[in-house]
């Protein structure tokens, strides 16, 4: 219970959840018949969508303030990084809805990696982490770009937890957060930490306030791109809370997607990592909060615009050519999914600036 009432008090303070007035938006002035149909398309769309909650719980990692300040710090901190060139933050910048808008990244030393930096934004509530899924949750992930050698390139995790050990700053912090911890300063609180963090990076927008029941925070345009979004297809692999981040999929289910890029080298999705031969081509169909914003796109970030992210989906999952007129509808409605994020949780944390002093 104590927990729980943390949590909202989070929520509040990180001003999430918190009804955004209708403020200078011009009321429409909606007919009878307009609300009728709102409230129709209220109903179905809440067959396939789930508002968002405020945090993305976890039994196995209790949300807490200590954490969560904690993971923030290790978040934004190029100490994790061999050369201190990089933080988590530099391939996931929060102040860029949680991505680079790269195609693909540098890593400490500058060598580029050859797959797409998705957002951290609402990336807990998918239910494996990577193109690929093969990591299981956020503080899994969270290990691994530190050791990774074209990412954060440490040695190794004993490696990072010495160098964390020399910051007198930090083992306050990690005592804090995990007060109950003969050795507090550990990789495996520090994935606690950051998933924590994580945990707490929501991005509500006017489709949660919809979906919440103001039939008027979206306009009839908006809610005909989502209902040709509903009825094209797509929400057979981009439903729930964040419209993706669920099974892994076949892609692509129809044709070749190199075609579309000129990519010379295949991914092969999970394969690459298991090579298992029924791995081949399976990635996680990406979710789609603030897509607007999370340019280039795809596993490769090889397609620039939204609209041919979507012309290409219609394609090679759905063996379907869209229209521009489908395309123009269902952009629409993906623009209703980008969120106004508060300026505390884009902005680095005053802190940074002296743990290593
Ligand atoms: C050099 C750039 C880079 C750095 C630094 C980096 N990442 Fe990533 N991150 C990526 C790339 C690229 C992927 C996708 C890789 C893949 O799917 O194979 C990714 C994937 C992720 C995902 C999975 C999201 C999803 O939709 O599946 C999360 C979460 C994440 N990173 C968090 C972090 C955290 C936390 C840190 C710091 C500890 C970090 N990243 C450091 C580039 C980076
Ligand atoms: C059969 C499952 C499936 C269907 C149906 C599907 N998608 Fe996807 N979608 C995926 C997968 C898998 C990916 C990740 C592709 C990759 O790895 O490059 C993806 C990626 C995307 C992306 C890129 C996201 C990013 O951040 O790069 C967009 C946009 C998208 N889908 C929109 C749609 C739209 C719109 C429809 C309907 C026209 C649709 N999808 C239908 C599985 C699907």
């Amino acid at each position: 219970m104590k927990n729980l009432t943390w949590t909202l008090a989070l929520a509040l303070a990180l001003g999430f959840g918190a009804c955004k007035g209708s403020g200078d938006e011009k009321k429409e002035q909606t007919n009878p018949e307009e609300q009728t149909k709102k409230m129709e398309l209220l109903e179905r769309a809440k067959l396939y969508f789930k508002p968002l909650p405020a945090v993305a719980l976890a039994e196995h990692n209790e949300i807490t303030e200590e954490k969560v300040k904690l993971g923030k710090i290790l978040y934004f901190d190029n100490k994790l990084s061999e050369t201190g060139n990089i933080s988590c933050n530099s391939c996931h910048d929060l102040n860029t809805f949680g991505v680079d808008n790269l195609p693909v990244s540098p890593g400490d030393d500058g060598t580029l990696g050859t797959r797409n930096s998705p957002t951290v934004f609402n990336a807990a509530f998918h239910t494996t982490q990577f193109w690929d899924g093969r990591a299981k949750d956020v503080e899994e992930q969270a290990g691994m770009p530190i050791t990774n050698p074209v990412e954060m390139m440490m040695v190794d995790e004993d490696y990072t937890v010495n160098r964390l050990k020399t910051s007198n700053a930090y083992a306050d912090l990690f005592k804090a957060a995990f007060p109950n911890d003969a050795d507090p300063v550990s990789f495996e609180n520090l994935k606690l930490a950051i998933g924590a963090f994580e945990r707490t990076l929501v991005t509500p927008s006017k489709f949660d306030e919809f979906l919440n029941g103001n039939i008027d925070a979206m306009s009839l345009e908006e809610l005909s791109g989502m209902e040709t979004f509903i009825t094209t297809g797509c929400i057979a692999c981009h439903k729930g809370e964040v419209l993706g981040g669920g099974a892994l999929q076949k892609f692509p289910l129809f044709g070749s997607y190199e075609e579309f890029t000129g990519a010379t080298v295949v991914d092969y999705g999970k394969y690459e990592e298991t090579k298992v031969e029924s791995d081949k081509h399976l990635f996680k169909p990406q979710s789609l909060r603030n897509v607007e914003k999370t340019y280039p796109y795809m596993h490769d970030g090889k397609v620039e615009s939204l609209e041919e992210a979507v012309r290409i989906m219609g394609l090679t999952s759905l063996n379907k050519t869209l229209s521009d007129k489908e395309i123009a509808s269902i952009v629409t409605f993906l623009k209703t999914l980008t969120a106004d994020i508060p300026e505390d949780v884009k902005q680095a944390p005053d802190e940074l600036l002296t743990i290593w002093q």
